[in-house]
């Protein structure tokens, strides 16, 4: 059983809504044209879905939402919105509204937001169950395919211990973000976790920066320096692109790894080192080993288990919430925007092959948010070629029958025409008819037929 508060000032609005919501056996609902008994009635219970219209006498759904959030933070409110309020709906969202709605609206609109915040406070649920809320305790990752949870569920298991991990995957898979989440789920995430990045360190500096060097070890060696490998005691060493390393630099690395101790360059004195290895590359490292260009001494060493990332080609299901992750990141980061992607632009993202992985795809979302020209990301705003794609058909229309095919275009049709002139007339039903150029019965019987809400 669902518990929803309805909250309108005008008693047609809310029998509306009242009546189309009472169609679903499951919703247990309670409605007010009160706003100050609204305000009570959100602080005094969680509801689990609260839909409020935004521009009310009284009380406006702005205090209704902040009194729900006050009290409960993670209230899920909707704002049904009039025409010409989009900006307040704006800001609602920003303040932590759920969606909004815009009048004229069709029940399938209203079943659809409703059904997306009960599936989002699903999501919520079931990751707080495992111990992963999305924000704070899943370091950044987003996910939705199982190939991942499976992944993560892996790295909770052998994080604690204290072997050396190898991350394997291709470029841009989150092989650094997978490293770091093991440090942070290890029992040494309240000391460093140290990266570096061995295909970018010179040869002749590897050691030095490793291990450290004392005064005068070599030209140059003004001070004595402590190496990273010091810095990273009893944490977490992150070798990034060891398949990069060359062989010389490989045995120093073996030695160290075996005696567990180093000796800085022109230093005499040994200094025991407890840190835990996790190493990544994109290399096929076994081949590299079968090439003599990896020592295979050094490659079990490192790879006392190895996680690999999948393409993210190969788990479709993570495409489109990282997509959305990463444009509500650049939302926020630009004052809030309210950016979304088209049907057609999320169907050419799910299809495309991201070489890239998710680098590639944080990219092309970035550009986007900056090319597209109102508030939504369309196909065209995504430089991915257009091959294979029917532009006319969205989704799957064009496999349906001809009857089926032709009965959901036109429906679709029918909504949007009808929808933006009644907006455009201000719900008056006389104008609107006029500029349709159509009678009233006409007009009536397509809002009987879609359950369109409106308000003149
Ligand atoms: N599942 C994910 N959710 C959110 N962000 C992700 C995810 N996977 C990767 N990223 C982001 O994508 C970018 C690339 O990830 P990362 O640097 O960890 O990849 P990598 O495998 O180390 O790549 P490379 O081989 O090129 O070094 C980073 O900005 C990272 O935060
Ligand atoms: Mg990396």
């Amino acid at each position: 059983m669902k518990n929803i508060l309805l909250i309108d000032d005008e008693q047609d609005m809310l029998d509306s809504l009242h009546k189309l919501l009472s169609r679903k056996p499951q919703y247990k609902l309670s409605m007010t044209t009160d706003g100050k008994r609204a305000l009570e009635l959100v602080a005094s219970k969680k509801y689990d879905l609260i839909i409020t219209d935004l521009k009310m006498n009284e009380v406006s759904g702005m205090d209704i939402l902040q009194k729900a959030l006050n009290t409960f933070p993670d209230s899920t409110v909707i704002m049904i919105s009039g025409y010409g309020t989009i900006d307040t709906s704006v800001k609602a969202m920003r303040e932590g509204a759920f969606d909004f709605i815009e009048k004229p609206f069709t029940s399938k609109k209203l079943f659809d937001t409703v059904n997306r915040a009960f599936s989002q406070n699903m999501d919520k649920a079931t990751l707080s169950e495992k111990g992963l809320s999305q924000k704070k305790d899943s370091f950044g990752i987003i996910y939705q395919s199982k190939q991942m949870e499976e992944l993560l569920n892996l790295v909770r298991k052998i994080a604690s211990g204290n072997m050396n991990i190898l991350v394997t995957g291709e470029s841009g898979t989150g092989k650094e973000l997978i490293a770091r989440a093991i440090h942070k789920l290890s029992k040494r995430s309240l000391n460093p976790f140290v990266p570096v990045n061995c295909g970018a360190l010179p040869e002749n500096l590897f050691e030095s920066e490793l291990f450290g060097h004392e005064r005068g070890a070599f030209t140059g060696a003004i001070k004595t320096k402590p190496g990273l490998l010091e810095f990273a005691d009893h944490g977490t060493f992150f070798l990034d692109e060891i398949g990069d390393l060359s062989l010389a630099m490989q045995i120093k690395l073996l030695r160290m790894l075996e005696e567990r101790k180093i000796r800085r360059v022109g230093g005499q004195k040994e200094i025991s080192i407890d840190v835990r290895i996790i190493a990544a590359t994109n290399k096929d490292l076994k081949k590299a080993v079968a090439e003599k260009q990896f020592r295979e001494d050094l490659f079990y060493r490192l790879n006392a288990m190895e996680i690999n990332i999948l393409p993210l080609r190969e788990r479709p299901d993570d495409i489109l919430p990282i997509a959305k992750h990463f444009l509500a990141e650049f939302c926020c980061q630009n004052e809030g925007a309210m950016i979304r992607f088209s049907p057609e632009a999320e169907k050419a993202l799910k299809n495309h092959p991201w070489n890239g992985n998710v680098r590639e795809l944080q990219n092309m979302v970035n550009r986007a948010f900056y090319l597209c020209s109102n508030s939504v990301i369309q196909r065209t705003d995504l430089p991915i070629p257009m091959e294979r794609e029917n532009a006319f058909f969205e989704d799957d229309i064009i496999n349906l029958s001809y009857k089926n095919a032709k009965e959901s275009l036109l429906e679709k049709f029918e909504v949007e025409y009808l929808t933006h002139h009644i907006k455009q007339n201000a719900g008056n039903i006389s104008r609107t008819a006029e500029s349709c150029g159509l009678d009233r019965r006409s007009i009536h019987r397509l809002i009987n037929k879609y359950n369109i809400i409106y308000e003149e």
